[in-house]
Protein backbone atom coordinates (compact mmCIF):
# COMPACT_ATOMS: atom_id res chain seq x y z
CA UNK A 1 0.00 0.00 0.00
CA UNK A 2 1.13 3.48 -0.86
CA UNK A 3 -0.91 5.65 -0.33
CA UNK A 4 0.02 9.31 0.21
CA UNK A 5 -1.12 11.54 2.80
CA UNK A 6 0.80 15.76 2.74
CA UNK A 7 -1.18 17.70 5.39
CA UNK A 8 -0.38 21.11 6.05
CA UNK A 9 2.92 21.29 4.42
CA UNK A 10 4.37 25.42 4.14
CA UNK A 11 7.25 26.65 2.78
CA UNK A 12 8.37 30.02 2.31
CA UNK A 13 11.82 30.76 0.11
CA UNK A 14 14.31 32.72 2.38
CA UNK A 15 13.98 36.22 0.92
CA UNK A 16 10.46 35.78 -0.34
CA UNK A 17 7.42 37.50 1.15
CA UNK A 18 5.01 35.26 -0.30
CA UNK A 19 5.07 31.48 0.35
CA UNK A 20 5.64 29.04 -3.14
CA UNK A 21 3.30 26.18 -0.13
CA UNK A 22 0.87 27.92 1.55
CA UNK A 23 -0.54 25.08 3.95
CA UNK A 24 -1.42 22.76 0.85
CA UNK A 25 -3.13 19.61 1.99
CA UNK A 26 -3.25 16.16 -0.13
CA UNK A 27 -4.38 12.25 -0.27
CA UNK A 28 -3.42 10.23 -2.88
CA UNK A 29 -4.67 6.78 -3.06
CA UNK A 30 -2.84 3.92 -3.24
CA UNK A 31 -1.93 3.36 -7.44
CA UNK A 32 -3.71 6.94 -8.08
CA UNK A 33 -2.59 9.19 -10.35
CA UNK A 34 -2.71 12.74 -9.19
CA UNK A 35 -2.09 15.77 -11.56
CA UNK A 36 -1.09 18.60 -9.77
CA UNK A 37 -2.08 21.48 -12.26
CA UNK A 38 -1.35 25.61 -12.18
CA UNK A 39 0.29 28.45 -14.03
CA UNK A 40 3.82 28.95 -13.40
CA UNK A 41 5.07 29.78 -10.35
CA UNK A 42 2.01 28.68 -8.23
CA UNK A 43 4.36 26.31 -6.23
CA UNK A 44 3.81 23.23 -7.51
CA UNK A 45 7.57 21.82 -8.01
CA UNK A 46 8.16 23.25 -4.68
CA UNK A 47 5.43 20.66 -3.73
CA UNK A 48 6.70 18.00 -6.04
CA UNK A 49 10.32 19.06 -4.29
CA UNK A 50 9.16 18.75 -0.43
CA UNK A 51 7.63 15.32 -1.43
CA UNK A 52 10.94 14.15 -2.86
CA UNK A 53 12.77 15.53 0.08
CA UNK A 54 15.06 17.99 -2.47
CA UNK A 55 13.50 20.91 -0.70
CA UNK A 56 12.82 20.74 3.33
CA UNK A 57 9.14 22.05 4.43
CA UNK A 58 9.28 24.86 6.93
CA UNK A 59 6.27 22.92 8.93
CA UNK A 60 3.80 19.95 7.90
CA UNK A 61 3.62 16.48 7.38
CA UNK A 62 4.55 14.10 4.48
CA UNK A 63 3.51 9.98 5.03
CA UNK A 64 4.26 8.06 2.16
CA UNK A 65 2.78 4.25 2.80
CA UNK A 66 2.33 4.76 6.69
CA UNK A 67 6.05 5.95 6.78
CA UNK A 68 6.69 9.62 7.89
CA UNK A 69 8.93 10.73 5.55
CA UNK A 70 8.99 14.34 5.85
CA UNK A 71 12.63 14.38 7.10
CA UNK A 72 13.88 11.71 5.84
CA UNK A 73 16.68 12.10 3.20
CA UNK A 74 15.93 11.67 -0.28
CA UNK A 75 17.47 8.61 -1.02
CA UNK A 76 15.42 6.99 1.88
CA UNK A 77 12.52 7.65 0.24
CA UNK A 78 12.19 4.72 -2.51
CA UNK A 79 10.95 8.01 -4.68
CA UNK A 80 12.06 7.82 -8.48
CA UNK A 81 11.69 11.24 -9.68
CA UNK A 82 11.42 12.78 -13.89
CA UNK A 83 12.61 16.15 -13.42
CA UNK A 84 11.38 19.06 -15.53
CA UNK A 85 14.55 19.92 -16.73
CA UNK A 86 15.31 16.64 -18.17
CA UNK A 87 18.34 15.29 -15.65
CA UNK A 88 20.53 12.58 -17.46
CA UNK A 89 23.99 11.72 -17.09
CA UNK A 90 26.22 12.91 -20.31
CA UNK A 91 28.86 10.28 -19.71
CA UNK A 92 26.46 7.29 -19.35
CA UNK A 93 24.60 5.52 -22.73
CA UNK A 94 20.89 5.84 -22.89
CA UNK A 95 21.08 2.09 -21.89
CA UNK A 96 23.07 3.12 -18.65
CA UNK A 97 21.17 5.90 -17.95
CA UNK A 98 18.08 3.98 -17.95
CA UNK A 99 18.92 0.88 -16.36
CA UNK A 100 21.17 3.78 -13.75
CA UNK A 101 18.38 2.83 -10.55
CA UNK A 102 18.34 -0.75 -11.01
CA UNK A 103 21.80 -1.18 -10.77
CA UNK A 104 21.98 1.22 -7.66
CA UNK A 105 19.28 -1.27 -5.85
CA UNK A 106 21.04 -4.53 -6.69
CA UNK A 107 19.31 -5.64 -9.37
CA UNK A 108 19.88 -8.96 -11.16
CA UNK A 109 21.41 -8.18 -14.47
CA UNK A 110 19.19 -10.63 -16.24
CA UNK A 111 16.05 -8.42 -14.40
CA UNK A 112 17.82 -4.90 -15.53
CA UNK A 113 18.44 -6.06 -19.42
CA UNK A 114 14.87 -7.29 -19.38
CA UNK A 115 13.85 -4.31 -17.87
CA UNK A 116 15.88 -1.88 -20.04
CA UNK A 117 14.47 -3.60 -23.18
CA UNK A 118 10.56 -2.84 -22.53
CA UNK A 119 10.94 1.26 -21.39
CA UNK A 120 13.45 1.63 -24.10
CA UNK A 121 10.16 0.16 -26.49
CA UNK A 122 7.81 1.50 -24.64
CA UNK A 123 9.38 4.77 -25.07
CA UNK A 124 10.70 4.15 -28.48
CA UNK A 125 14.31 4.61 -27.54
CA UNK A 126 15.82 1.02 -28.89
CA UNK A 127 17.29 2.55 -31.52
CA UNK A 128 19.28 5.07 -29.44
CA UNK A 129 20.19 2.65 -26.38
CA UNK A 130 23.94 2.74 -27.37
CA UNK A 131 23.98 6.74 -28.01
CA UNK A 132 25.25 9.27 -25.36
CA UNK A 133 22.47 12.29 -24.72
CA UNK A 134 24.46 14.74 -26.32
CA UNK A 135 24.06 12.53 -29.13
CA UNK A 136 19.91 12.99 -28.99
CA UNK A 137 17.23 15.70 -29.35
CA UNK A 138 15.47 17.21 -25.90
CA UNK A 139 12.38 15.06 -26.70
CA UNK A 140 14.49 11.94 -26.28
CA UNK A 141 16.61 12.62 -23.77
CA UNK A 142 13.11 13.37 -21.53
CA UNK A 143 12.01 10.06 -22.74
CA UNK A 144 15.15 8.59 -21.11
CA UNK A 145 14.26 10.25 -17.83
CA UNK A 146 10.67 9.31 -18.18
CA UNK A 147 12.16 5.40 -19.02
CA UNK A 148 14.99 5.47 -15.94
CA UNK A 149 12.31 6.57 -13.79
CA UNK A 150 9.38 4.10 -14.86
CA UNK A 151 11.92 0.74 -14.26
CA UNK A 152 12.78 0.93 -10.53
CA UNK A 153 9.82 0.02 -8.52
CA UNK A 154 9.77 2.63 -6.49
CA UNK A 155 6.72 3.34 -3.98
CA UNK A 156 5.81 6.41 -5.15
CA UNK A 157 6.51 8.24 -8.88
CA UNK A 158 7.05 11.77 -9.00
CA UNK A 159 6.66 13.09 -12.58
CA UNK A 160 7.54 17.14 -13.17
CA UNK A 161 6.39 17.78 -16.57
CA UNK A 162 7.79 15.00 -18.68
CA UNK A 163 6.03 15.97 -21.56
CA UNK A 164 7.01 19.43 -22.08
CA UNK A 165 10.20 19.32 -24.40
CA UNK A 166 8.38 17.03 -26.21
CA UNK A 167 7.16 18.20 -29.79
CA UNK A 168 2.52 18.57 -30.29
CA UNK A 169 2.17 15.27 -32.32
CA UNK A 170 4.93 13.17 -30.16
CA UNK A 171 3.34 14.64 -27.15
CA UNK A 172 0.14 13.49 -28.04
CA UNK A 173 0.98 9.96 -28.84
CA UNK A 174 3.57 9.98 -25.18
CA UNK A 175 0.55 11.10 -23.10
CA UNK A 176 -1.80 8.13 -24.74
CA UNK A 177 1.62 5.86 -23.74
CA UNK A 178 1.66 7.21 -20.43
CA UNK A 179 -1.60 6.86 -19.85
CA UNK A 180 -1.38 3.05 -20.97
CA UNK A 181 1.69 2.58 -18.97
CA UNK A 182 0.98 4.12 -15.46
CA UNK A 183 -2.09 2.13 -15.88
CA UNK A 184 -0.29 -1.22 -16.11
CA UNK A 185 2.38 -0.40 -13.60
CA UNK A 186 0.12 0.41 -10.96
CA UNK A 187 2.58 3.15 -9.10
CA UNK A 188 0.79 5.86 -7.27
CA UNK A 189 1.84 8.42 -9.03
CA UNK A 190 1.72 12.73 -8.67
CA UNK A 191 2.08 14.37 -12.09
CA UNK A 192 3.28 18.24 -12.67
CA UNK A 193 1.73 20.13 -15.75
CA UNK A 194 0.44 23.54 -16.48
CA UNK A 195 -0.95 21.74 -19.44
CA UNK A 196 -4.69 21.72 -18.59
CA UNK A 197 -5.69 19.05 -21.58
CA UNK A 198 -2.42 16.84 -20.17
CA UNK A 199 -3.83 17.14 -16.51
CA UNK A 200 -7.45 16.24 -17.81
CA UNK A 201 -6.43 13.13 -20.13
CA UNK A 202 -4.00 11.83 -17.44
CA UNK A 203 -5.27 12.38 -14.26
CA UNK A 204 -7.43 9.98 -11.75
CA UNK A 205 -8.00 13.08 -9.80
CA UNK A 206 -6.84 17.10 -11.06
CA UNK A 207 -5.77 19.52 -7.72
CA UNK A 208 -5.69 22.55 -9.49
CA UNK A 209 -3.30 25.46 -7.80
CA UNK A 210 -2.48 28.44 -7.52
CA UNK A 211 -0.71 31.22 -5.64
CA UNK A 212 0.68 27.93 -3.31
CA UNK A 213 -2.56 26.81 -2.41
CA UNK A 214 -4.71 23.79 -3.58
CA UNK A 215 -7.99 25.58 -5.04
CA UNK A 216 -10.07 22.04 -5.78
CA UNK A 217 -9.15 18.30 -6.05
CA UNK A 218 -11.66 15.95 -7.70
CA UNK A 219 -11.83 13.89 -10.62
CA UNK A 220 -11.43 15.29 -14.32
CA UNK A 221 -14.90 15.98 -15.31
CA UNK A 222 -15.87 17.62 -12.00
CA UNK A 223 -13.26 19.71 -11.69
CA UNK A 224 -14.04 20.77 -15.71
CA UNK A 225 -18.02 20.57 -15.19
CA UNK A 226 -17.75 22.41 -11.61
CA UNK A 227 -15.18 24.79 -11.52
CA UNK A 228 -14.97 25.57 -7.41
CA UNK A 229 -13.74 29.32 -8.11
CA UNK A 230 -13.65 31.53 -11.42
CA UNK A 231 -10.09 30.78 -10.90
CA UNK A 232 -10.58 27.00 -12.33
CA UNK A 233 -13.26 28.17 -14.68
CA UNK A 234 -10.75 30.21 -17.01
CA UNK A 235 -7.86 27.94 -16.32
CA UNK A 236 -9.18 24.57 -17.71
CA UNK A 237 -10.83 24.56 -20.84
CA UNK A 238 -10.20 25.50 -24.25
CA UNK A 239 -11.82 28.76 -25.04
CA UNK A 240 -12.05 29.18 -20.87
CA UNK A 241 -15.77 29.26 -19.41
CA UNK A 242 -17.79 32.27 -20.25
CA UNK A 243 -18.15 34.50 -17.36
CA UNK A 244 -21.30 37.05 -17.34
CA UNK A 245 -22.37 39.71 -14.83
CA UNK A 246 -25.92 39.76 -13.59
CA UNK A 247 -28.40 40.09 -10.69
CA UNK A 248 -30.87 37.50 -9.26
CA UNK A 249 -34.45 38.47 -9.32
CA UNK A 250 -37.15 36.14 -7.81
CA UNK A 251 -41.19 36.56 -7.93
CA UNK A 252 -43.72 34.59 -7.34
CA UNK A 253 -41.82 31.58 -7.28
CA UNK A 254 -39.81 32.26 -10.09
CA UNK A 255 -36.36 32.93 -10.35
CA UNK A 256 -34.69 34.96 -13.17
CA UNK A 257 -30.80 36.52 -13.32
CA UNK A 258 -31.07 39.98 -15.00
CA UNK A 259 -27.80 40.42 -17.46
CA UNK A 260 -28.20 43.81 -18.10
CA UNK A 261 -32.07 44.19 -19.18
CA UNK A 262 -31.79 40.25 -20.57
CA UNK A 263 -33.44 38.01 -17.90
CA UNK A 264 -33.21 34.42 -17.91
CA UNK A 265 -34.61 31.86 -16.05
CA UNK A 266 -32.44 30.77 -13.12
CA UNK A 267 -32.95 27.45 -11.57
CA UNK A 268 -34.66 28.42 -8.05
CA UNK A 269 -32.25 27.50 -5.94
CA UNK A 270 -30.86 30.68 -6.42
CA UNK A 271 -33.72 32.21 -5.03
CA UNK A 272 -31.86 33.08 -2.02
CA UNK A 273 -29.62 35.06 -3.82
CA UNK A 274 -32.54 37.84 -5.22
CA UNK A 275 -31.37 41.22 -5.28
CA UNK A 276 -27.52 40.28 -5.47
CA UNK A 277 -25.01 40.37 -8.43
CA UNK A 278 -24.01 36.93 -9.37
CA UNK A 279 -21.60 35.79 -12.14
CA UNK A 280 -22.67 33.42 -14.33
CA UNK A 281 -20.39 30.89 -15.27
CA UNK A 282 -21.12 29.26 -18.52
CA UNK A 283 -18.97 26.36 -20.96
CA UNK A 284 -18.98 27.54 -24.54
CA UNK A 285 -19.50 23.97 -25.82
CA UNK A 286 -22.94 24.00 -23.72
CA UNK A 287 -24.21 26.85 -25.78
CA UNK A 288 -27.09 25.89 -28.60
CA UNK A 289 -26.50 28.30 -31.29
CA UNK A 290 -28.89 28.76 -34.48
CA UNK A 291 -30.44 31.52 -36.68
CA UNK A 292 -34.00 31.49 -35.94
CA UNK A 293 -35.61 32.70 -32.70
CA UNK A 294 -36.56 29.25 -30.74
CA UNK A 295 -38.85 29.62 -27.69
CA UNK A 296 -36.28 30.62 -25.07
CA UNK A 297 -33.31 31.97 -27.53
CA UNK A 298 -31.55 35.01 -26.78
CA UNK A 299 -30.09 37.19 -29.52
CA UNK A 300 -27.08 38.07 -30.30
CA UNK A 301 -24.57 39.60 -32.33
CA UNK A 302 -21.53 38.10 -33.70
CA UNK A 303 -18.16 39.55 -33.77
CA UNK A 304 -15.85 37.31 -34.29
CA UNK A 305 -16.15 33.98 -36.01
CA UNK A 306 -12.98 31.57 -35.93
CA UNK A 307 -13.06 27.90 -38.25
CA UNK A 308 -11.26 25.63 -36.19
CA UNK A 309 -10.67 22.45 -37.89
CA UNK A 310 -13.24 20.15 -35.67
CA UNK A 311 -15.53 23.06 -34.68
CA UNK A 312 -16.19 26.75 -35.34
CA UNK A 313 -15.43 29.19 -31.94
CA UNK A 314 -18.17 32.36 -32.13
CA UNK A 315 -17.83 35.19 -30.03
CA UNK A 316 -20.80 37.16 -29.54
CA UNK A 317 -22.82 39.81 -27.76
CA UNK A 318 -25.12 38.84 -25.46
CA UNK A 319 -27.35 41.89 -23.89
CA UNK A 320 -23.92 44.23 -23.43
CA UNK A 321 -21.40 40.80 -22.47
CA UNK A 322 -18.90 39.23 -24.68
CA UNK A 323 -19.01 35.55 -24.63
CA UNK A 324 -17.73 32.81 -26.70
CA UNK A 325 -19.57 29.74 -28.16
CA UNK A 326 -18.17 26.48 -29.92
CA UNK A 327 -20.63 25.10 -32.65
CA UNK A 328 -20.60 22.04 -35.16
CA UNK A 329 -17.82 22.58 -37.90
CA UNK A 330 -20.19 22.90 -40.69
CA UNK A 331 -21.53 26.24 -38.79
CA UNK A 332 -21.23 29.61 -40.56
CA UNK A 333 -21.60 33.16 -39.52
CA UNK A 334 -20.51 36.28 -40.18
CA UNK A 335 -19.73 39.59 -38.41
CA UNK A 336 -22.29 41.49 -37.51
CA UNK A 337 -24.83 38.73 -37.86
CA UNK A 338 -27.37 38.11 -35.62
CA UNK A 339 -27.93 34.61 -33.76
CA UNK A 340 -29.88 32.60 -31.32
CA UNK A 341 -28.39 31.73 -28.19
CA UNK A 342 -29.78 29.14 -25.19
CA UNK A 343 -27.84 28.50 -22.18
CA UNK A 344 -29.35 25.41 -20.98
CA UNK A 345 -30.49 26.02 -17.15
CA UNK A 346 -28.48 23.17 -15.68
CA UNK A 347 -25.43 24.05 -17.23
CA UNK A 348 -25.27 27.21 -15.64
CA UNK A 349 -23.15 27.65 -12.79
CA UNK A 350 -23.11 30.53 -9.94
CA UNK A 351 -20.15 32.30 -8.16
CA UNK A 352 -20.03 34.93 -5.93
CA UNK A 353 -18.18 38.45 -8.07
CA UNK A 354 -16.35 39.38 -4.82
CA UNK A 355 -14.53 35.91 -3.77
CA UNK A 356 -14.90 34.29 -7.84
CA UNK A 357 -16.29 31.01 -5.61
CA UNK A 358 -18.83 29.02 -6.13
CA UNK A 359 -21.68 30.30 -4.77
CA UNK A 360 -23.43 27.64 -1.99
CA UNK A 361 -26.46 26.73 -3.55
CA UNK A 362 -29.38 24.34 -2.00
CA UNK A 363 -29.60 20.77 -3.68
N1 LIG B 1 15.06 28.21 -4.97
C1 LIG B 1 14.14 29.21 -4.90
N2 LIG B 1 14.41 30.34 -4.22
C2 LIG B 1 13.51 31.33 -4.11
N3 LIG B 1 12.28 31.30 -4.68
C3 LIG B 1 11.96 30.18 -5.36
C4 LIG B 1 12.86 29.10 -5.53
N4 LIG B 1 12.26 28.14 -6.26
C5 LIG B 1 11.03 28.62 -6.55
N5 LIG B 1 10.85 29.86 -6.02
C6 LIG B 1 9.61 30.67 -6.09
O1 LIG B 1 8.54 29.93 -5.53
C7 LIG B 1 7.37 30.04 -6.31
C8 LIG B 1 6.93 28.67 -6.77
O2 LIG B 1 7.88 28.15 -7.67
P1 LIG B 1 7.74 26.71 -8.32
O3 LIG B 1 9.00 26.40 -9.04
O4 LIG B 1 7.31 25.75 -7.28
O5 LIG B 1 6.56 26.96 -9.36
P2 LIG B 1 5.94 26.00 -10.48
O6 LIG B 1 4.47 25.94 -10.21
O7 LIG B 1 6.67 24.72 -10.54
O8 LIG B 1 6.16 26.85 -11.83
P3 LIG B 1 6.53 26.36 -13.33
O9 LIG B 1 5.25 25.88 -13.96
O10 LIG B 1 7.01 27.62 -13.99
O11 LIG B 1 7.57 25.31 -13.25
C9 LIG B 1 7.71 31.00 -7.42
O12 LIG B 1 7.27 32.28 -7.09
C10 LIG B 1 9.23 30.94 -7.52
O13 LIG B 1 9.75 32.16 -7.98
MG1 LIG C 1 7.85 23.84 -12.00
Amino acid sequence: MTDVSISRLCKTYPGQGTPASDDVSLDIADGEFLVLLGPSGCGKTTLMRMVAGLELADSGRVIVGGRDITYLPPRERNLSMVFQSYAVFPHRTVADNIAFGLRMRGVDREVVARKVAWAADLLQLGPYLQRYPAQLSGGQRQRVAVARAIVVDADLLLMDEPLSNLDALLRLSFRAELKKLVSEIGTTTLYVTHDQVEALSLGDRVAVMRDGRIIQCDQPMTVYDDPATEFVGSFLGSPPMNFLSGRVHGSNGSTQVDLGGLHLPAPSRLASYAGREVRLGVRPETIAVSREGDPGASPSTVSVFEPLGSAVLITAELAGQELKVAAPASFRASPGERLWLTLAPERMRWYDPETGSALELAP
